[in-house]
């Protein structure tokens, strides 16, 4: 049997909604995940769609820890730890980069590594080999502030993948990114994924870049899952001269249209 890394069990969030009216007690309760249950294996590649507003971000957050569930729980390990809390294993990328200011590109890739006590020569060798998958071995002395949003968001990318997290959660970190370097991350996301043998959870907007990336596809609509769909066809394969990939692409389309009306 295929090991669980991260088991999503009946689990419920709800958001406190004072929109609709002035007064305190018109704050209404709104379920943002409701009973979703899902199972990740290790090492698997999930991508996960579903329009605006359906709670992809409050998956992840969960995930990551930095929220508490309402109801239900996740596991991770084979059921063995139950999340209560952020962790080092869990790495998480999100769609806007909060980068240190007052550290320099090399200081920031670095940061992870620091903390978990790696060595001087072993930081060296990680800062090196992200800095230059990024391109931006000029800019390694430099600032945030003197990057574009485009440069500072490869940076915050280069962070994350330096931790070599067992888990890596992705909230749309390509959607800001111009389409040459956005295929050129997805290449090495794929290659780190492989490499450190990590389990990836990444959520984005574009159908396309989930059906190039993932094993597996899920689609949610308001809290929970509407669809949980492999991907068949091999990584090399997918392109749009692959009748295959488009069958894919249109079936993730339709779900979510449907979704939408
Ligand atoms: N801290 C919060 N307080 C109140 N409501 C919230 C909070 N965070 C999210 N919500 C609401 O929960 C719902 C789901 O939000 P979430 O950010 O998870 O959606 P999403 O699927 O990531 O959307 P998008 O694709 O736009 O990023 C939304 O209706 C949002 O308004
Ligand atoms: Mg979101």
């Amino acid at each position: 049997m295929a090991y669980v890394k991260i088991e999503i069990k009946n689990l419920s969030k709800h958001y406190e909604d004072t929109s609709k009216g002035k007064r305190k007690r018109d704050v209404v309760e709104k379920k943002v995940i409701d009973d979703l249950n899902l199972k990740i294996y290790a090492n698997e590649f999930i991508c996960v769609l579903g329009h605006s507003g359906c709670g992809k971000s409050t998956l992840l957050n969960l995930i990551a820890g930095y929220i508490k569930p309402d109801e239900g729980e996740i596991l991770v390990n084979e059921g063995k730890t139950k999340i209560t809390g952020p962790s080092r294993e869990r790495g998480v990328v999100f769609q806007e980069h909060a980068l240190f200011p007052w550290y320099t590109v090399e200081q920031n890739i670095g940061f992870g590594p620091k903390v978990a006590r790696k060595n001087k020569d072993e930081i060296k060798e990680i800062v090196d080999k992200y800095i230059s998958m990024i391109g931006l071995e000029e800019f390694r002395k430099s600032y945030p502030d003197q990057l574009s949003g485009g440069m500072k968001q490869r940076v915050g990318i280069a962070r994350a993948f330096a931790n070599e997290a067992d888990i890596l959660l992705m909230d749309e970190p390509f959607s800001a990114l111009d389409e040459f370097t956005r295929a050129n991350m997805q290449k090495e996301l794929l290659g780190i994924w492989k490499n450190n043998k990590s389990t990836v959870v990444f959520i984005t907007h574009s159908i396309e870049e989930a059906v190039i990336l993932a094993d597996r596809v899920i689609v949610m609509g308001e809290g929970h899952v509407l669809t949980d769909t492999g991907i068949d066809v091999n990584r090399e394969e997918r392109t749009v001269e692959n009748p295959k990939f488009l069958e894919y692409v249109n079936f993730f389309k339709e779900f979510i249209q449907d979704d939408n009306k």
